[in-house]
């Protein structure tokens, strides 16, 4: 893999990555075209002059996310794409959805470097099954990155403050070509000392200046850590509930998304789409995030360094199972109840086979992270194949 080169080179830090990148072909596709990150202090309201094309002007409408008209409903989730260059480059490969790596209120750190290595699970097909042994006996993970792709993910969700991504992520979505759309993420931060209705206001918040940038729709991550090790979010469905609640005072008529970590009760799903869905707050779900498991170095030591990093988020072929249970879990949801909502289905897309799997599973949407980020063709490559 010598000559090859990730969007986002993870030999190199996050800060690097968000100010020299993207790389290799994503760098190509971004070449000759008006710059569109606004690192300076310019206004971002108003006119914009940044319209850029991804010449796919002449593609076929296929497809819907979220009520807008897409090409074809594929693209990358919240992560790899951390600013407007990324998220342009993205585009103009043919990626008809551009998440914008998720935001906060405030400015927020990264994990130290490294943030991802190669993952080796023990089965034959490179799987891990939610809930099996082995995610708490320790998974080989090192830089020796062999397709099919799995990779560690431990950022720690890092943001710019809003004075610097809310003029960027504008620039963003001005770069959508026909039949595309940038999709914003964003979550809440808990910080020593809040409580939970300011918990619950920061997320508020922070979708109110995501509709600042004017964006026609965004996703809010669950799958974050709340309370103690190992519970997220989303394992809260009641929490959830009046979090979306609260947000959609702030955001009106614009469809949201929740993204959800994988959640082995069915029982609980459900809850998750009564309190959410049920209420009118939520359209859709975006599933799944990364899978938490202790990773270890070849002598069995801890893989990745510093305190509270034994364990890690592990994404790309590892999950695929994980991710089409998840979504047809949700889909036998959604029919059971008679509720109208659209399911996003994410983890281990690395081929357009696995592209057709989720849409045969239920998917109204699809999107890859760690397989895009090792084959920048793999839009075009779903396209051809359809
Ligand atoms: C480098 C990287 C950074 C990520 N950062 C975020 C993030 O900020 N917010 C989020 O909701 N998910 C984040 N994710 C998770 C992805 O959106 C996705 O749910 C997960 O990687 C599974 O998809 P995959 O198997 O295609 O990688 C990140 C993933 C990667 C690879």
């Amino acid at each position: 893999m010598s000559d090859f080169e990730p969007f986002y080179d993870v030999k190199h830090s996050y800060e690097d990555n968000y100010e020299q990148g993207p790389f290799g072909a994503f760098a190509e596709a971004l070449k000759g075209a008006p710059s569109v990150v606004s690192g300076d202090s310019s206004p971002y309201k108003g006119e914009s002059e940044k319209k850029t094309t991804a010449g796919t002007a002449e593609e076929p409408v296929s497809g819907t996310f979220l009520g807008q008209p897409v090409n074809l409903p594929f693209g990358i989730p919240a992560g790899p794409l951390l600013n407007s260059r990324y998220t342009t480059a993205a585009f103009r490969m043919g990626f008809d959805l551009a998440t914008y790596k998720t935001v906060r209120s405030r400015a927020w750190g990264c994990n130290p470097f490294p943030n991802v290595l190669a993952v080796h699970p023990k089965s034959a097909d490179g799987s891990l099954t939610p809930g099996s042994a082995e995610l708490d006996e320790g998974v080989l993970a090192d830089t020796n990155y062999e397709q099919p792709i799995s990779i560690s993910n431990s950022f720690g969700v890092p943001s710019q403050s809003p004075d610097v991504w809310q003029p960027d992520m504008h620039a963003a979505i001005e770069a959508a070509g026909p039949g595309q759309v940038l999709v914003p993420s964003f979550q809440g931060s808990r910080v020593e000392g809040m409580s939970e209705e300011e918990y619950i206001a920061d997320h508020a918040t922070t979708a109110r200046l995501i509709t600042e940038t004017g964006a026609k729709l965004m996703v809010m991550n669950t799958s974050c850590p709340n309370e103690g090790h190992n519970r997220l979010l989303c394992h809260n469905p009641l929490l959830v509930g009046r979090i979306t609640e609260a947000v959609k005072q702030e955001i009106g008529d614009i469809p949201l998304m929740v993204k959800l970590a994988y959640i082995p009760s069915d029982d609980d799903l459900e809850l998750m789409v009564r309190s959410t869905v049920g209420h009118g707050t939520v359209q859709g779900f975006s599933t799944i995030n990364t899978i938490s498991a202790k990773l270890v170095d070849a002598n069995g030591n801890q893989a990745l360094p510093g305190a509270g990093r034994d364990r890690s988020g592990v994404c790309g072929n590892a999950i695929r199972g994980a991710g089409l249970d998840m979504v047809a879990r949700l889909a036998a949801i959604r029919e059971k109840l008679g509720l109208d909502f659209k399911i996003n289905g994410v983890g281990g897309v690395v081929s357009p086979a696995d592209y057709q799997a989720y849409r045969n599973a239920g998917a109204d949407s699809v999107m890859s992270a760690t397989g895009a980020m090792w084959d920048a063709e793999l839009a075009r490559r779903i396209k051809a194949s359809l």
